[in-house]
């Protein structure tokens, strides 16, 4: 019996199936594309099942889910690009991810949620999120969903788009919405733990996760961070969120590659800190920090990455 990982190729998703293939479970990896993913599994495409699907089509769903033990349902996305909607991607995605799981009378769901994720929410993104977290708890027997705070690692968005930032903006650098939004950073490797711990721990059954760093940090400190690990120095001047709205829309509407959106904006008036860190509490781990060796990676966004990452589009890492 095989576990397939939806959202193989992504950020999480490759960290994660790295994961399980070194504790030999055998991995279904769902991707939209193989051609583009063989790229980024290379080194274990030999290990593991590599099939396309997509979320917002059900009848590619249905072959996918044979002989599957486990569902991870990674598949969401933060950028609305291309025509597709939060809606359609990360809530229906996953009614269709479960429909198609429970038909195929799969056993186990791990659902990866995002802290502040709540159909309660006026934020479209984190209610899209809170509605399907709320539809896999509804449907599934035997689901865990996980609700990390942002998530840092070499091929993240959030972290490596300020790195990208700030390297097109020499002197100065804006502390957006004043620095003063709070996070808790946590690790990719910590999330690929915590979601390959979840498959085999029955105490997380029925339970939704919390995942944070070990630090909270406002956007202020991890902007310094930031800038301190490309070894780079600039006058923070703070931006309230509605000076930056005109730039935002315009980015959005102008450039390919747009590191960010009216609607990630508007997320900074929500704190992404945890209460209760089952990365602690739960797994008895302790978690990686933001900082030193560990975000050495953002040293690789060189001013040629930034113009090909934001001008162009191009995904270089
Ligand atoms: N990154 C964070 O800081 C963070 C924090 C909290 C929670 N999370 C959650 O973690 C999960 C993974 O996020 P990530 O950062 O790894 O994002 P990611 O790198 O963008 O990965 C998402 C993957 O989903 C795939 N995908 C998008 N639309 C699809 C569709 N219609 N059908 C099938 N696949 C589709 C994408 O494929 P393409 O490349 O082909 O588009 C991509 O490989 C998401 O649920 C996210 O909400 C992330």
């Amino acid at each position: 019996m095989k576990i397939l990982v939806t959202g193989a190729a992504g950020f999480v998703g490759n960290n994660t199936v790295r994961r399980l293939v070194q504790r030999g479970k055998p991995v279904r990896a769902m991707v939209r594309n193989v051609e583009k993913a063989k790229k980024r599994l290379e080194d274990i495409v030999d290990e593991i099942e590599l099939v396309e699907g997509d979320v917002t089509d059900r009848i590619s769903l249905k072959p996918l889910m044979k002989d599957v033990a486990a569902v991870i349902h990674l598949v969401a996305i933060a950028l609305e690009k291309g025509g597709r909607t939060y809606e359609e991607v990360n809530y229906q995605g996953t009614v269709n991810v479960v429909d198609a799981a429970r038909e195929a009378g799969v056993d186990r769901f791990i659902y990866m949620s995002q802290n502040g994720a709540d159909s309660a929410m006026p934020y479209r993104f984190l209610k899209s999120k809170g509605n399907a977290q709320d539809y896999v708890a509804g449907n599934m027997q035997n689901w865990t969903a996980l609700r990390p705070s942002a998530i840092f690692g070499p091929q993240d968005e959030f972290f490596n788009s300020i790195a990208r930032l700030v390297k097109l903006t020499p002197v100065i650098y804006p502390l957006i919405g004043g620095g003063k939004a709070e996070f808790q950073p946590v690790s990719v490797n910590d999330v690929a733990e915590a979601i390959v711990r979840s498959l085999d721990d029955e105490t997380t059954i029925g339970k939704a996760l919390d995942l944070g760093g070990p630090e909270i940090l406002n956007l202020g400190e991890i902007e310094r961070r930031v800038i301190k690990a490309l070894d780079s120095h600039r006058i923070l001047f703070p931006a309230p969120t509605w000076l930056l709205r005109g730039p935002v829309i315009f980015m959005e509407k102008t450039l390919p590659g747009s590191p960010v959106s009216t609607s990630l904006l508007d997320l900074l008036a929500v704190p992404n800190i945890v209460k209760d860190n089952a990365l602690v509490n739960q797994f008895g781990m302790q978690p990686i920090p933001f900082d030193g060796e560990h975000i050495s990676y953002l040293k690789n966004n060189t001013v040629g990455v930034a113009v090909r990452t934001i001008f162009k589009g191009d995904i270089v890492n």
